[in-house]
């Protein structure tokens, strides 16, 4: 043991005087956490996927990354803990500025990490049917905003249920966001007809009442997930995908071929199908909607739960002029969920914000959605100058107080439902357990691995028979959910029956282990 400290102090010296280099300390932070969206066909804008892209924007990404722009994540973290959060340690930030500090080192590229092995054409798999426009579209370069709706017909031969939506933009300098409807009415078809050129444009949502109207929606930002456990959404065999698109002011001309990736319930999982409300100016209790010329006004706007649901995500939206959102739910008796917090919202970034277990609201619950907008000078995206008063409506220019809230009834059981950890898409349902013991009967080293459902304490208690300790092999300390393992020896113990004993929470599981 004294040998081994020596070595260590002898060795640890040497380590803090080398210097950080690429290949062995920035490329996998990069590759994890930047070059998913940063390669080619992916929403950064330039690719980090070796040692001369990365290095041609050191400054930037250092710069990036010490003002926490990169990787983007706008909500707040202590507020609420969200799936898919994004983000880099303290650590990780000093060693990327340090290593551009020191001239950006390669190091031996031989050491470098391969690059995780990411999908193309889709975040999520293999797609089971990807609906693409017929055409593509040509954005005029007027510096105008332009809201064009597509009509993808879906022609399948039976009504389906689907895991999963994934909309793929085409043209990222130009698609700003897509709001996608189903409709069986043909409404949109007579629509598209009827205007000259692919697509009909409708700055006000799709122009009529389409027959499911917020079917999906993606902004840059959005990662796609299969919808958890027996959730899932219809599609119709004769319906058309509408797909209104937010095509943003550009100098210049471009065209755009934009697609949606389908992953059907083929696994005929699905007993029940999302709901999406919006929160929208019909529910302030402050209105009307107006934010009147040089002033920062926040607005309050609540929904009654009419029965006991699940939440799954909520997707707040607002224009140029917003500033923050703080969205909660008060259950009957005032127990307050935090939802989530933005305190600064920033347009470019937004999407469905999944909770990382179906949170339950019952009937009667309020949702409050708290927004504020700075229509001053101040406010260095305000589209007006001088600032005019603005109230609700679709360009850019105007504003929105928008939040949709996505539910399915309430089934009992529904908060043991633990969804996957950021990162992760698959969906499990998990139970705290213990796995079986191995080898058993023992002498020597055993394996014992447990799953828990969710975070907490972990005690882990060798008894003899009779219950009484013989020693802690694990001791309060809080894990993760998710599985873990550890081994012991059973070196000193005498041989026969003894019980190995886990307690999380106000859970208790006990299984036997035979030593000889
Ligand atoms: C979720 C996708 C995503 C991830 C993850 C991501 N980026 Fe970006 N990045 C973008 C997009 C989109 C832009 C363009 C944004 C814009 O122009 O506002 C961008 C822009 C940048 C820029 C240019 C900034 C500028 O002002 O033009 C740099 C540098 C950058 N990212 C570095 C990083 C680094 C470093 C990481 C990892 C630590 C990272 N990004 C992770 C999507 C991402």
């Amino acid at each position: 043991m004294k040998r081994r400290l020596f070595f260590c102090l002898f060795v640890l010296p040497s380590f803090s005087w080398a210097q950080l280099n690429f290949s062995e300390h920035i490329a996998p932070i990069i590759y994890n956490k930047c070059t998913s969206c940063h390669r080619a066909g992916e929403i950064g804008p330039m690719p980090f996927t070796n040692y001369n892209e990365v290095a041609a924007y050191g400054s930037m990404i250092s710069f990036t990354t010490q003002t926490r722009v990169m990787p983007p994540w706008q909500p707040d973290k202590s507020y609420s803990s969200l799936l898919d959060e994004r983000g880099l340690t303290q650590q990780e930030i000093d060693d990327i500025a340090s290593w551009v500090n020191n001239g950006m080192p390669q190091g031996n590229p031989t050491l470098e990490p391969p690059l995780p092995n990411f999908p193309t054409g889709s975040q999520l798999g293999q797609p089971d049917m990807t609906l693409h426009m017929s055409e593509q579209y040509e954005h005029l370069g007027n510096n105008q905003d332009m809201y064009r709706v597509f009509v993808l017909p879906v022609n399948i031969p039976a009504d389906k249920t689907v895991k999963a939506i994934e909309f793929r933009p085409g043209n990222k300098k130009i698609v700003h966001h897509a709001i996608l409807a189903l409709d069986t009415t043909g409404q949109g078809r007579v629509r598209d007809q009827n205007d000259p050129g692919y697509g009909y444009t409708s700055f006000s949502g799709f122009g009529f009442n389409p027959t499911e109207d917020t079917w999906y929606g993606w902004a840059p930002g959005t990662t796609p997930r299969y919808y958890p456990t027996n959730i899932g959404k219809r599609l119709y065999r004769n319906a058309d995908v509408l797909v209104q698109m937010h095509y943003a002011p550009y100098p210049v001309n471009e065209k755009d071929s934009s697609s949606v990736n389908i992953f059907f319930d083929n696994n005929n999982q699905v007993t029940r199908h999302e709901i999406i409300a919006p929160i929208s100016p019909l529910n302030l209790t402050n209105g009307p909607f107006v934010i009147p010329a040089n002033t920062v006004k926040s607005f309050k706007g609540r929904l009654r739960v009419p029965a006991d649901v699940s939440l799954v995500s909520v997707f707040p939206h607002m224009h140029l002029l917003g500033q923050s959102w703080k969205i909660y739910a008060v259950r009957p008796g005032n127990d307050t969920v935090n939802l989530i917090s933005i305190p600064e919202w920033d347009f470019n970034w937004q999407g469905f914000y999944h909770f990382p277990r179906l949170v339950k609201l019952p009937a009667n619950t309020w949702i409050y959605a708290e927004a504020t907008f700075d229509n001053t000078t101040n406010n260095p995206y305000n589209p007006n100058d001088p600032p005019i008063n603005v109230s609700w409506g679709e360009s850019t220019r105007d504003e929105m107080y928008l939040t949709y809230v996505s539910f399915v009834p309430y089934q009992a059981g529904d908060e043991d439902i633990v969804l996957s950890q950021p990162g992760e898409l698959a969906i499990q349902r998990m139970k705290t357990k213990m796995y079986p013991v191995y080898p058993n009967p023992a002498s020597g080293e055993v394996q014992l691995g447990y799953m828990l459902a969710e975070q907490g304490d972990v005690k882990i208690e060798l008894l003899d028979i009779n219950g009484k300790r013989v020693k802690y092999l694990l001791e309060g300390r809080r894990y993760l959910p998710g599985q873990h393992q550890l081994s012991f020896g059973t070196e000193g113990l005498s041989g026969g029956l003894y019980l190995i004993q886990l307690q999380t929470g106000s859970q208790t599981i006990q299984q036997k282990l035979i030593v000889h």
